[in-house]
Order: structure tokens, then sequence, then C-alpha cells
């Protein structure tokens, strides 16, 4: 039988992975604790009420100079168009909406504030036509009855829990159970499902969407009021979607986010995926039990179906008899990335699609990153202007600490504790290849 003390890859890094976002918070101060690249709360708290001042206009010029230092992005206001709609309703009577954001390239990303969900995602192909790369709903019912996380944002926790129980300081947590005898992505009323605070931060660095959600202590069974911050921006000067995300507790907490959305470069909707060609920068994966649930070991990726180290085809060796493959009714493992420091924003993917030309880079501070074919699609999907997605119709790159890390001391830490911000950035950068 499986036991979760049999851990035998250890990580050299395991015990003082940090993870955040290299470009621009410039008053983060790093420590190896946990997870986490740690902000004070007391430099947050002074920056809170240095905003808020009512002070003569020269003292708040100079405080506003060095408010907007700590700023992700260049202060100087960029002219936002970006528009909002009613989406539509969820089952408790509420309204949703839709933010889209553009860039002067044509792309646009549709965000809802119900469950922080990337709805489209709308980019060029080698021809200049625009198309829409996400699969999805056309109204957030859909979303909140859906199964498969269409383009969500995952928390508290990404991908699966053993059993729905780990301990955290001697104390065991209970979740609930929606996935077999695990907890996948959050439980049962994750971040995918809740309704999010929304505030257009758009600035010269693109148009820009934050989401704010507060995670109660005890919701779906972990501990700690989690504060979360996930921020798209659309950049200006590229077609890129960059999400950065922040977290803060008042409890010792773990947590892991990520976004959900399921790419097909030839367009949502448009065939399967088999054809694409993919680049994981990734040496080894975790592989899993027949519950998908990371074994603790590490496996070298060479002569395997899981080398992705060069670019192949996802459905090249989907197929082969593989015993992880079988696992996983085709691919839905973490890849384990080859990063030169452990909290550096660096490749993680890159995918092609020949019949389009659309090229996906992704990069990101995390760890890890899901690579996970639609094997659970099947058809009986009608997604968004009616199209059916069938069998491996998607891919998801999910970029994420490692599933079960909870569970796993050799996995880089998810604890965050108060005191603590959490860091971390993903980029989804498209270009076309002729
Ligand atoms: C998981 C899959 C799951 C899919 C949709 C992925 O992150 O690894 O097993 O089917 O999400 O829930």
């Amino acid at each position: 039988m499986y036991r979760h003390d049999a851990v035998l890859g250890r990580m050299a890094s395991s015990r003082t992975v940090m993870f955040g976002s290299q470009t621009a918070h410039s008053a983060i101060s790093l420590h190896p604790i946990g997870a986490s690249v740690v902000r004070t709360k007391k430099s947050e708290e002074t920056t809170m009420a240095r905003r808020n001042a009512t002070i003569p206009a020269i003292v708040a010029a100079i405080f506003f100079l060095d408010a907007t230092a700590m700023l992700p992005y260049p202060k100087a206001e960029a002219k936002s168009q970006m528009p909002k709609q009613v989406f539509g309703k969820i089952q408790d009577g509420q309204s949703v909406d839709l933010y889209t954001l553009t860039n002067k390239y044509g792309m646009t990303a549709a965000i809802s504030n119900f469950g922080g969900t990337l709805v489209s995602l709308k980019v060029p192909d080698r021809d200049g036509k625009i198309g829409d790369v996400v699969l999805g709903y056309d109204n957030p019912a859909d979303y909140e009855s859906g199964k498969a996380y269409f383009g969500a944002t995952i928390g508290r926790y990404g991908n699966r829990i053993a059993h729905g129980k780990f301990t955290l300081d001697g104390v065991v947590y209970t979740l609930p159970l929606n996935n077999g005898e695990n907890t996948l992505h959050g439980g049962i009323r994750g971040f995918n499902s809740r309704v999010w605070t929304t505030k257009d931060v758009s600035s010269s660095a693109g148009e820009a969407l934050e989401l704010t959600y507060l995670s109660k202590d005890g919701e779906e069974g972990f501990p700690g009021n989690l504060s979360v911050k996930v921020v798209y921006t659309l950049l200006a000067d590229e077609n890129a979607l960059r999400i950065d995300y922040s977290a803060t507790t008042d409890k010792d907490t773990v947590l892991n986010l990520t976004n959900h959305s399921y790419f097909n470069l030839a367009g949502q909707g448009n065939g399967d995926i088999l054809q694409h060609q993919l680049t994981l920068y990734a040496s080894q994966i975790t592989p899993v039990d027949a519950s998908l649930i990371p074994t603790g070991k590490l496996q070298d990726v060479h002569n395997t179906p899981f080398d992705f180290l060069q670019p192949m085809a996802i459905g090249a060796r989907i197929n082969m008899n593989d015993e992880q493959l079988k696992f996983g009714r085709g691919y839905d493992h973490n890849w384990v990335l080859d990063k030169k420091s452990p909290s550096a924003l660096s490749p993680a993917a890159r995918a092609y699609d020949a019949q389009s030309g659309r090229v996906v880079e992704v990069s990101t501070t995390e760890p890890g990153v899901q690579f996970y074919t639609g094997n659970f699609l099947d058809g009986t999907i009608h997604g968004k202007d009616g199209k059916v997605y069938g069998f491996r119709s998607a891919f998801c790159l999910e970029t994420q600490h490692f599933p079960d890390s909870p569970n796993h001391k050799n996995f880089p830490s998810t604890e965050l504790k108060p005191g603590q911000t959490f860091h971390s950035t993903s980029i989804y950068k498209f270009t076309v290849q002729k």
C-alpha cells in the first residue's frame, strides 16, 4: 500500500525555496522562510497610511514618489479603455461581470469577477486573424455548474491533497473530498466559484484588472483568513498576459494558486491539440499513484514519454504503454522546472501550432507546471459559441507548486505564515511562427 512517509526523492533546494515576482517589488525584502518572498506587514501599513494621509501638496508629492517606487508598474497613467459588461447571473441571483482588456495589437483578454476566470483570450494567427485560444462558456451559470475549471483562478490549493488531509504545526486539517478520495483545486467551493472584488489598475505597462478575495478562516477546511490578490495585465507592448498573485494570512496556512486555462492555439473548439509541438523546460516529473497523488519521488524524463526538453508533438507518445500515462489517461502530471534559482522568473513551456502559426511561451516564478491534456473532456461540453469540446481538445499549463506538497516535506514548501506576503508571477506570451 502506498505510504506518504515513504518519500524517496530529495530536492536539494526544497527547504529554502522562495518564490516571487522578479521584476517589480523593489521594496520587498527576501527571507528564506517557507514558501515566500516576504514583505513585512509594517511596511504595507506604512504605505497605506501614507496613501491615505491628507497632507500639504508638496509633502504629498514626496510621499507619492516614495510610494510609486513600491508599485509593480510605472505609474504614468495610461488611458484605460477597459469595458465592463454584465456577464450574467449565478445561482444565488448575483449578477457578475466581464471585463475586457485590450492592447494596441488587437489582443484581448476577457476576465470575469466570477472565479477570477479568464473567459476569452484573443490573439492573432500568422495571417493576423484574431482567434480565441482558450476554452470556456458564454455565461457564468455554466462555469458555476461545470467541473472543468476552464480559465479559473484556482485556490486555496491547486491540484490534489491526498485524502483531504494535511498536518500543519501539529494540527491535522481535514478538507472536503471532491475527487474520489482526494481534495482537488481547493475543495467543493474553491476560489473558482467565488465572486471577487475588482479594480482597474491599468498603467503604461498595460490594461490591468485586480481581483481580490478574502478566504475566511476554516473555508473549505483551510486555516487562516487569507487575503488573495490576482492582477491580470495585458501587456501594452507585446501580446502577453501577465498574472501576478499575492496573498497574506493571519494564521499559518498552505496555498497553491494557479490559473486553469485550457489552450488550443488553433482556436477554441477547433479539433484536438495532439499536433501541437510542445517544449517543457523540465528534466523531472513528480510521478503519481493511480489516484493522481504524487508518490513523493522525482522521476527523470529522459527516455520516457515525458521528455519534452526538445519540441515534440503532444500526441506523439501519449498513447504509449506507460504506467504513468495510464494513471493520467494521458498527460496529467507535474513537471519540475529546471531553474537557475528557485525564485527566478524563468521559461516553463512553449507550444506551437503549425496550422495557425501561433506560439505561446509560458514563464513563471513557480517551481512546477501541471501539463494536462484535457483527458477528461469527452465531447459532452458545449462551450463558447456552441463549440463542442472533445477528448484532448485543449491543454493546460498550470504553473504551480507541486500537488500534495503539504504531505511531502521534500517538495518546495507551500506554507505561508502571518507577516509574510506570498508573491508569484506567470506570463503567457503569444507570437507567431511563419
Ligand atoms: C488536474 C486534472 C483535472 C483537471 C480538471 C487538472 O489540474 O490535474 O486531473 O481533471 O485539472 O479538474
